[in-house]
């Protein structure tokens, strides 16, 4: 049942304990919503699970087998991908180059294979732009298949990052922030395909601000303050639970 499991992460910056002892498991197969107000350490986790950091402290493991400071790329391949913002991207190279790029499992091996022009790296070619173009239709990103990544809406970035991420073929996505600056329209687009995602079985941990989009998309929300893990369940009873709301009160009044 458990696909993702974090045991007592924990990472200092310096004096900051960014996280502190943090522990929760995410279920196989649900869409799970990670909250908890701003600093609460939500980002460095994700950049711990996805192996930029490696934590001070604790166990991460995934699908049973430990990932704990396992290098980004060795962390993808085990079938665990988080979205990066396209900053990271290449400006000269267009929406579905972006797209072939990160279907590479092996580049240096395809590179090889490609200068050598065997049958089996055409095929390979082939199978990649298709499942390319399947992610293109999907997201419904035809019209700037074309274009580069600095010519496309906030919304259209975010919706290029996720189909970048699925073309690793993942088994669970990690997803900071995607509606963040997009416009409404899209942001419900953007959970439709989540919610449909989901359906395929992908599992999805949500990083998101806007409650009520929480509320309709998640399963479960799991509640992040100081570090550390605070407290999960449906999102009516989270809304509910006076140990969450204080924790929210207490960033509102610290930044007041
Ligand atoms: N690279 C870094 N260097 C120093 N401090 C950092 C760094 N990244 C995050 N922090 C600090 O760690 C804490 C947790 O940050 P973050 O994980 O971004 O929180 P969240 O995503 O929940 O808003 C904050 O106090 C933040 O200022
Ligand atoms: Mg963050």
């Amino acid at each position: 049942m458990t696909l993702l499991s974090i045991k007592n992460v924990s990472l200092n910056f310096g004096g900051l304990k960014a996280l502190n002892g943090a522990s929760f498991d995410v279920t196989r197969g649900t869409l799970t919503g990670l909250i908890g107000p701003n600093g609460a350490g939500k980002t460095t986790l994700f950049n711990c699970i996805s192996g930029l950091y490696r934590p001070t402290d604790g166990a991460i493991a995934f699908a049973g087998k430990a990932i704990t400071g396992l290098p980004p790329e060795k962390v993808t391949a085990s079938g665990l991908i988080r979205t990066f913002q396209l900053a990271r991207g290449f400006p000269r190279m267009s929406v579905f180059d972006h797209l072939l790029l990160y279907g590479q499992h092996q580049p240096g091996e395809s590179i090889l294979s490609g200068l050598i022009g065997s049958a089996a790296a055409r095929r390979r070619e082939s199978a990649l732009h298709d499942k390319a173009w399947a992610i293109v239709k999907r997201l419904k990103l035809e019209r700037i298949v074309n274009h580069f990544p600095g010519n496309v809406s906030g919304g259209q970035k975010k919706l290029l990052e996720i189909g970048r991420a699925l073309m690793t073929d993942p088994q669970m996505l990690l997803l900071d922030e995607p509606m963040a600056g997009v416009n409404p329209t899209l942001v419900n687009e953007i959970g439709d395909h989540l919610l449909a995602l989901k359906e395929e079985g992908i599992t999805i941990l949500l990083i998101e601000h806007d409650m009520p989009l929480i509320r309709r998309l998640c399963d479960e929300v799991i509640v992040m303050a100081e570090g550390a893990f605070m407290a999960r369940g449906k999102f009516d009873d989270i809304a509910s639970d006076t140990r969450v709301q204080e924790a929210y009160l207490g960033v509102t009044r610290s930044c007041a």
